[in-house]
């Protein structure tokens, strides 16, 4: 036996090299924290709920043609990966006013936005991600402008899958976020989806009653995120056999 190289550690996922040149494995933690890390929590079986979900979402991507670094499933928290160099910009869409954008704006939660929206985060913890716009990103070389253009084409097609997958199993996408990493592949380079899509950067509203499927119940303290990941799992029709066992309240449908 010998230990696997550890090459990256975030708050939600470890990243250990990969069997193959190129390759790496991305391990989900249980480990929550909020946008700030200012609160930090460990919640038993969410990493298991998130690789699933992600790992479901990516190969379906993969499969309409949006390029990803998702190769594989590789076992209950784990999925192999193509390595690339992450664009240091979060991408994050909205339909609906919610979270910062209300705050920012003074606009309703929940009010349907005249169009979908798209913004760019610088990713530095040590400043919170602060939004940035296209002129920074340029101006300090984190991306070019065929880089932007690219991100946001992919986004705007990851949006209209998600929203319509959503939306058949009874949920309103409000918001997301998603990253970017560059895929060298000899004198190619090529802007491809990373990271991971899951209750933890979407807002996920269920339709009918708008509880708060997503990471949103941990960041304002409403209990019940395993009931909530393990509900939007459910109705992807993805939950495993041996599911981590229930606990406390039980979503009220
Ligand atoms: P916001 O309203 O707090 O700006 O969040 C917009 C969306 O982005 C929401 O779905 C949560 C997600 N998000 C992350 O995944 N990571 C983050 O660090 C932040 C700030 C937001």
């Amino acid at each position: 036996m010998s230990r696997r190289r550890r090459v990256y550690e975030g708050k939600a996922k470890v990243l250990y090299e990969g069997p193959e040149p190129g390759t790496l494995i991305q391990h989900f933690k249980d480990d929550t924290t909020d946008s700030d890390s200012q609160k930090h929590a460990t919640i038993e079986g969410k990493g298991v709920l998130n690789n699933r979900i992600s790992e479901f979402i990516f190969s379906k991507l993969n499969d309409i043609g949006v390029p990803t670094h998702f190769i594989r499933a590789i076992n209950m928290r784990e999925q192999l990966i193509r390595e690339v160099e992450i664009i240091p910009c979060e991408v994050v869409v909205r339909n609906v006013a919610a979270g910062s954008l209300s705050k920012r704006l003074g606009i309703e939660e929940g009010t349907q936005l005249p169009r979908s929206i798209i913004e760019f985060y610088y990713k530095n913890d040590e400043l919170y991600d602060p939004m940035v716009s296209e002129e920074h990103i340029t101006a300090f070389g984190w991306a070019t402008p065929q880089e932007i253009d690219d991100m946001m084409a992919l986004a705007l097609r990851v949006n209209d899958f998600l929203a319509g997958l959503f939306l058949g199993i009874g949920i309103r996408l409000v918001d997301f976020k998603v990253e970017f990493g560059r895929l060298y592949e000899g004198d190619m380079v090529r802007v491809v989806l990373a990271d991971e899509i899951s209750p933890d950067n979407c807002r996920l509203w269920d339709i009918r009653t708008n509880d708060k499927l997503d990471k949103d119940r941990f960041r304002n303290d409403m209990g019940g995120l395993i009931e909530a990941y393990q509900e939007v799992a459910r109705r992807l029709g993805i939950l495993f056999e041996n599911e981590p066992k229930r606990r406390g309240p039980t979503l009220v449908k």
